[in-house]
């Protein structure tokens, strides 16, 4: 019999390449996708830059006439962007939905024929931001939301055809995500993040037990909850979240913006407990003055 195939999309770096890695070992055949080629070894590698409608026909039509079937399309590339909607650059918000919805969604429909045949798998990489709504990653949030959507209406339309969709809401992985993200309001950086090798083993169980929703790190299931029971309580401590993620960066980039400035006498910016911004001076010795 032919080896089942799996297409999964952003297989460069990050929890594509895990998941990527986790189907080789269980003797699929992979087909990755993404602009940078993979630096390990995957079965077929196709470069493709999904914003572009042609680059995901030639996604589905290569792995076609290279394997005859396709069992299981995994929608993992993603982008993010981090800014507030007053400044948001449209331009760069379609890039976004391009990558984090409109690719999905046409591969799923250029990929669901072949998945009828197989009664195969759609497996959406989600995120929490596709449950809850957090400022200043608005775009990104919206963007989730609709992925969110589109993958929990998809489960409903395609079971009668015996596919399952598995829609992944992704709490926190270390990966270069953040980096390569599009505007200027960085992110907080979450605490406890999970591990890309233990998302990709649930995600291949949740496929095998035909699962249809998975959260990793599970405990952020606990806080979407929270959330919706109590949304006033959430928005403000969302906001709180943001507010003093806010003053300490932007306290840490007046230190860097000090630090050049100033050549070998160093002005450092240290953050307090009451949120105030306060002005510390170092030259020389260790000691650390405040200036307020
Ligand atoms: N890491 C987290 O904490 C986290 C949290 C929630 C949700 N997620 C979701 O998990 C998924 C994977 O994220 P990650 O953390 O692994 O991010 P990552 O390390 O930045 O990897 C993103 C992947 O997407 C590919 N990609 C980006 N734009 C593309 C384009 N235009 N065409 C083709 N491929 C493209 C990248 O490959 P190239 O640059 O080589 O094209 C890369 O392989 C995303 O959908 C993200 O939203 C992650």
């Amino acid at each position: 019999m032919n080896k089942k195939t799996i297409i999964i999309t952003g297989v460069s770096r990050g929890i594509g390449k895990a998941i990527a890695q986790k189907f080789m070992e269980e003797g699929f055949n992979v087909v990755g996708v993404s602009r940078r080629k993979p630096k390990y070894k995957i079965t077929h590698y196709i470069q493709a830059d999904l914003t572009e409608e042609d680059s995901r026909e030639k996604v589905i039509d290569e792995t076609v006439r290279r394997f005859g079937r396709i069992d299981i399309l995994v929608n993992n590339a993603g982008i993010g962007i981090y800014e507030s909607w007053e400044d948001m650059s449209i331009k760069e918000l379609l890039k976004v939905f391009e990558v984090d919805f409109f690719a999905p969604v046409h591969l799923t429909q250029l990929a669901l024929p072949y998945i009828k045949e197989s009664k195969g798998t759609v497996i959406n990489i989600s995120s929490v931001a596709g449950e809850l709504y957090v400022p200043y990653k608005s775009g990104y949030t919206a963007a989730k939301h609709a992925l969110h959507a589109f993958s929990e209406t998809l489960r409903m339309e395609t079971k009668e055809y015996g596919i399952n969709v598995i829609t992944v809401t992704v709490g926190n992985v270390k990966t270069g995500f953040t980096l390569s993200a599009y505007g200027t309001k960085n992110p907080i950086l979450l605490p406890f993040p999970g591990k890309r090798k233990e998302l990709a083993d649930k995600i291949y169980n949740a496929y095998i037990k035909r699962k249809s929703k998975l959260t990793y790190p599970s405990w952020y299931r606990a806080f979407i909850i929270f959330s919706k029971l109590f949304p006033k309580g959430y928005e403000h401590i969302i906001m709180r979240i943001w507010d003093r993620s806010f003053k300490k960066k932007r306290a840490i980039r007046q230190f860097q913006e000090n630090l050049y400035g100033l050549n070998k006498t160093l002005k450092v910016v240290k953050y307090d407990k009451k949120s105030e911004v306060k002005y510390s001076k170092f030259s020389g010795s260790k000691q650390l003055k405040i200036l307020k």
